[in-house]
């Protein structure tokens, strides 16, 4: 094991702090439309901030592998403006009303608008990409989409459900996991790395995502919609069983199953409460069962680059999985 140090959250951002704000310039330009509703929810949705989190990685992935070239700052927009793309569609299937701490754009524009606004930003991030003329980027990116897709018809299918723990880890690798592992992969691609490099960056990504989505879906059962900037407690009124109900439902007593299919299939608190439910999970051990999960995925992500060269960027892809699992937000 290396003894390389972990990097502070200063050094980490002193290091990316010019390549994040060329991808924000990026971003603007590649979100400008003839058609005015485009720009303007693009725009929108991209000056409510947001943790920025995959051009992170995919910048720190670049780097530790030498990268020198325009290519990172390209492939970090193509990221951020396919994950706001599927946001847009995601608060539209939720029919979540706020996101960015700010109102969700369906709220604003409607969902009709928006489902094409949120089409033409997700292909204006693959015309983007295309400007790479690498086909390793694309055909990272069409599975990608497909996986994304698939994750959310899935996890539709299964509202209101209870679904078992390989079930859960299936639908959150697919839609949120994957989109970390792909970042992560296309650092390697544009620094035309071994395909080993690529597959141990990859799976860096795929076990910070799965951390990633476990300490969503807690914040939403344990956060307040303020700090959130989105939601909370909308996961069981959507009908979506996480990690922490599930590890309750298989501990729980009968009553305690109950309440919570009572929460699922109603959708909503009316019969059983949500502090109710926190009673439950906290009884069990629920929650730090997830959190705990999240960490061991965590742990797992920083031991997948054990291989690589010490570098700043490996320092600072040490110090990422610590800022998932403590993040409030
Ligand atoms: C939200 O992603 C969607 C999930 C995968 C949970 P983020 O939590 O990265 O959202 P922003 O970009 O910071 O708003
Ligand atoms: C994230 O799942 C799915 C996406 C790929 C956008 P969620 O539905 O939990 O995301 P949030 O909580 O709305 O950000
Ligand atoms: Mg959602
Ligand atoms: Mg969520």
């Amino acid at each position: 094991m290396s003894t390389l140090s972990i990097a502070t959250s200063k050094e980490v951002f002193d290091l990316l702090r010019d390549d994040l704000a060329a991808i924000e310039q990026e971003f603007t330009r590649q979100s400008a439309s003839n058609v005015e509703v485009i720009t303007d929810i693009a725009q929108y949705l991209m000056a409510g901030g947001g943790k920025r989190i995959r051009p992170l990685l995919l910048l720190l992935s670049a780097k530790a592998l030498g990268c020198e070239t325009h290519s990172r700052i390209r492939l970090g927009a193509v990221v951020e403006m396919l994950h706001t793309a599927t946001l847009v569609h995601d608060d539209i299937i939720d029919e979540a009303n706020t996101r960015r701490g700010r109102p969700s754009s369906n709220t604003t524009w409607g969902n009709a608008k928006c489902v094409l606004a949120g089409d033409w930003l997700y292909m204006q991030s693959f015309a983007y990409a295309l400007e790479e003329r690498n086909f390793r980027v694309l055909e990272l990116l069409i599975s990608l989409t497909q996986q994304m897709v698939e994750g959310e018809l899935l996890q539709m299918q299964k509202l209101g459900h209870l679904i078992n723990e390989e079930e859960y880890f299936d639908l959150i690798f697919r839609k949120t996991a994957c989109l970390f592992s792909v970042s992560m992969q296309l650092g390697a691609a544009i620094t035309h790395s071994p395909k080993e490099t690529e597959s141990q960056l990859g799976e860096y990504g795929r076990n910070l995502g799965l951390a990633f989505q476990i300490v969503d879906d807690v914040l939403d059962l344990t956060a307040a919609e303020e700090v959130l900037g989105k939601p909370a407690a909308s996961d069981l009124r959507e009908g979506k069983a996480t990690l922490a109900i599930i590890h309750a439902l298989e501990r729980g007593t009968g009553a305690d199953r109950e309440a919570i299919r009572t929460v699922l299939a109603e959708r909503s608190f009316s019969t059983v409460s949500h502090p109710q439910i926190l009673e439950i999970l906290e009884r069990h051990g629920s929650i730090a069962y997830a959190m705990d999960t999240a960490c061991a995925y965590a742990e797992a992500a920083r031991l997948s680059i054990a291989d690589l060269p010490d570098t700043d960027a490996k320092r600072a892809l040490l110090w990422v999985p610590g800022f998932v699992t403590t993040r409030d937000r």
